[in-house]
């Protein structure tokens, strides 16, 4: 096996990889050969973010007044299909957090100030509203990565899964990819092991198909998935009121979304991008499309995504066939340096590679735009101050009377 990877790597430009193979113990040596066998070093193809955009048209979004002629009989449709066990919640909780500078998994930050409040217990309190509604446990299914795995499910033991049942909390593990360097070269991560990152959060049902998960899903009733970001602190998850506004509309997936603050609010927005919904990225619009107003005075892409999708499984699984864009990354990834000591960056210096679920929405006939007020639904924790941070989540969850 060394000599057919050896010549792989001769071929790729990319033997440094061996540079201390004759350093590592027998153990090591196997451990590093595997990983570079099993590598996927599609990473290194200079055409891997290419994202060809079609033509941008203004979506059909359900506003807030609209949801409330029919709020009742939503929120009816929505209990129902929980209660009959067709609803599970998939918690993308696999990222790195680089933003924040906090080095455990992100829902282990506590953003209490009196007393401990713990994102994961944010979310699941929240979620804890459903399932006291409704009266059905809902299957939660949580993404970890390779990195933060073990953390997080010890965290979720040590604090008896916030009051959720244990029995109906599933985790599984996303796939990773290599990182590349400014001069295209993979990077060591240690004498025996390549630098690789969580593959981003378009991977969530692939790695979940993969896992073992994955049959509980088929011997179950599930029939729709609601995926969400862990660092949305306000994040109301399998609400039955877009649960059954997606189910009654008769679209195929749905969208949580906000009205714009301003036109140049950096968020992706909903739109149909050749007449199949889609997520439009902030730098992708056009002035005309930023600033264009429909008949209302509404901006015509006004409504920001949260990272809060409906999926049906069924399209899930055609769309597994379909392979997702890859976007690069610059970020700040620890390295081996030329003396064999790990090197931790201060600036960003190399690349990861990630699919997103917000192309994954693109893939479905059709795509409900839900509009929800953003104090009550927003609050992101993206960085330590300023814009979408600690600070400003804080602030909302006093907004909401979460006692902090
Ligand atoms: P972000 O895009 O904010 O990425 O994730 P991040 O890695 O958490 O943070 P930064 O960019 O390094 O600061 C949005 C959501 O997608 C999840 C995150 O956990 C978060 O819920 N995610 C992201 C994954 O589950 N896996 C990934 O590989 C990336």
């Amino acid at each position: 096996m060394r000599n057919l990877i050896a010549e792989r790597l001769e071929l790729l430009d990319q033997t440094h990889l061996l540079k201390y193979i004759k350093e590592l113990s027998s153990q090591e040596r196997n451990q590093l050969l595997r990983q570079i066998d099993n590598l996927d070093f599609s990473v290194l193809d200079d055409n891997i973010a290419e994202n060809k955009r079609g033509s941008f048209e203004p979506p059909f979004a359900m506003s807030i007044e609209e949801i409330d002629k029919n709020r009742e009989q939503y929120k009816k449709t929505g209990i129902q299909a929980i209660r009959d066990g067709k609803v599970g919640a998939v918690l993308l909780a696999g990222g790195q957090g680089s933003r924040l500078g906090f080095n455990k998994p992100k829902g282990m930050f506590n953003i209490g100030v009196n007393k401990e409040l713990f994102i994961f217990q944010c979310l699941i309190n929240n979620l804890l509203d459903v399932v006291r509604e409704a009266e059905a446990w809902i299957p939660l299914f949580v993404m970890t990565s390779v990195q933060n795995d073990a953390e997080t499910k010890q965290f979720f033991e040590e604090h008896d899964y916030f009051g959720y049942s244990s029995d109906n909390v599933m985790f599984f593990v996303q796939e990773e990819l290599p990182t590349v360097d400014v001069n295209g070269k993979l990077m060591l991560a240690d004498k025996n092991v390549v630098s690789t990152a969580p593959n981003g959060n378009g991977g969530w049902y692939l790695s979940m198909v993969k896992s073992g998960v994955f049959k509980i899903l088929k011997d179950n009733k599930l029939e729709w998935l609601n995926v969400f970001a862990v660092d949305n602190v306000l994040q109301r998850m399998v609400d039955p009121c877009f649960i059954g506004a997606v189910i009654d509309s008769g679209k195929t997936s749905g969208s949580k979304v906000v009205a714009k603050a301003s036109p140049d609010e950096r968020v992706g927005v909903m739109c149909l991008e050749d007449g199949k919904p889609s997520i439009v990225e902030y730098y992708e619009m056009t002035d005309e499309m930023r600033c264009s107003r429909e008949p209302d005075g509404r901006l015509s892409y006004n409504y920001g995504v949260i990272l809060n999708y409906l999926f049906r499984i069924k399209d899930l699984d055609r769309a597994l066939k379909i392979k997702l864009p890859v976007h690069k990354a610059f970020k700040k990834i620890n390295y081996l340096g030329d003396d064999g000591t790990v090197v931790k960056p201060d600036e960003p210096n190399a690349y990861k590679f990630e699919t997103l679920v917000l192309d994954m929405v693109k893939l479905q006939d059709s795509c409900l735009a839900y509009e929800v007020d953003r104090k009550k639904e927003f609050a992101p924790v993206k960085n330590k101050t300023g814009v979408d941070s600690v600070e400003s989540a804080r602030e909302l969850l006093k907004y909401n009377n979460v006692e902090l």
